[in-house]
């Protein structure tokens, strides 16, 4: 449904506009990747209980909520979890940035994520999750550091369909696939002191006439294993939410991919790969 709404958008802002096509063509990307930080969807996690108001769980919820603005480590890298407690009572929150938005854009998305969570979307809830364009934040009562979710997720893709003689299937498979394997072994150059993976790609591929734009993310709790065995996991999953779609988004608790037939994400933005024919 996004790509669609989106689209219309992009046609109303320009509606008496007469520009060659080409000029029309820039307008739409620059429209499209200016489609700012937008929610997109949130869980209340009942299984985690709830906590009184006023409690110490509420306390160390808004103390984490505070210190994350103390800490801009966490968004230069695009990715915390910070925990009080122990499990089973564990107050944790963890959350992660696409790697383009890491730093200013990170933190407003992180600081607006958090509070909807706690003060309008999920109030007294242990656990729960928010997802915006550019991060994803995870309440829990345990450690999510290397764990995959595969209970939190959903999938939200275009209502058009692809024609039939156009991407195939596995054509956008394959883009997934080649990106994950550039998420899993690129070396994140904002993590100096280590050799990480960045666990982010983004990258277009020509079929034809029309352009694929992807972009696949870990967050940065999973290793490099992990992060194969999620968007694996999540590749398949949802297949018959998307197999037919112009574009779509999968989004868990620990991994996201997303793919579209316009721009989403800035070509000149760090690892992002145009892959030749
Ligand atoms: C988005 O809009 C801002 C102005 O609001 C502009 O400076 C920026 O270049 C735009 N970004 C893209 C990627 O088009
Ligand atoms: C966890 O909190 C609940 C409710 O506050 C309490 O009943 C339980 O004893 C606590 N468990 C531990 C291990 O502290
Ligand atoms: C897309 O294809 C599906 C399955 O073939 C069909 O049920 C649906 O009506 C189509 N949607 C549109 C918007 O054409
Ligand atoms: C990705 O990988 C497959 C083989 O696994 C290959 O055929 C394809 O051309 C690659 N590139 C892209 C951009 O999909």
């Amino acid at each position: 449904m996004h790509s669609s709404s989106s689209e219309s958008k992009r046609l109303v802002l320009f509606p008496i506009l007469v520009v060659a096509a080409t000029q029309l063509l820039l307008l739409q990307s620059v429209s499209s990747l200016n489609l700012t930080n937008a929610y997109l969807h949130h869980k209340c996690l009942d299984r985690e209980g709830k906590y009184k108001p006023g409690s110490k769980y509420e306390n160390a919820l808004t103390k984490i909520i505070k210190g994350f603005s103390e800490d801009s480590e966490g968004f230069r890298t695009g990715w915390r979890m910070t925990a009080w407690g122990k499990e089973p009572n564990m107050t944790a929150i963890t959350y992660f940035c696409r790697t383009d938005s890491r730093g200013p854009k990170c933190r407003s998305c992180v600081a607006t994520a958090s509070s909807e969570l706690l003060h309008k979307r999920c109030p007294r809830h242990r656990g729960a999750v928010i997802w915006y364009d550019q991060c994803v934040v995870d309440f829990s009562t345990f450690m999510t550091v290397g764990m995959i979710n595969y209970d939190d997720n959903f999938c939200m893709s275009s209502a058009k369909n692809l024609s039939d003689d156009s991407i195939s299937f596995t054509d956008r498979l394959f883009l997934l696939d080649n990106l994950t394997k550039l998420a899993i072994t690129e070396i994140d150059k904002a993590i100096k002191e280590a050799k990480m993976p960045v666990l982010y790609a983004a990258g277009e591929k020509r079929f034809g006439k029309t352009n694929l734009y992807g972009m696949v993310q870990c967050s940065g709790g999973l290793s490099i294993k992990g992060c194969e065995e999620c968007m694996t996991y999540y590749m398949v999953h949802f297949q018959k939410c998307w197999k037919r779609k112009q574009g779509v988004r999968v989004l868990s608790a620990t991994c996201n991919f997303r793919y579209e037939l316009y721009p989403f994400i800035s070509p000149k933005s760090p690892y992002y790969t145009k892959f030749l024919k």
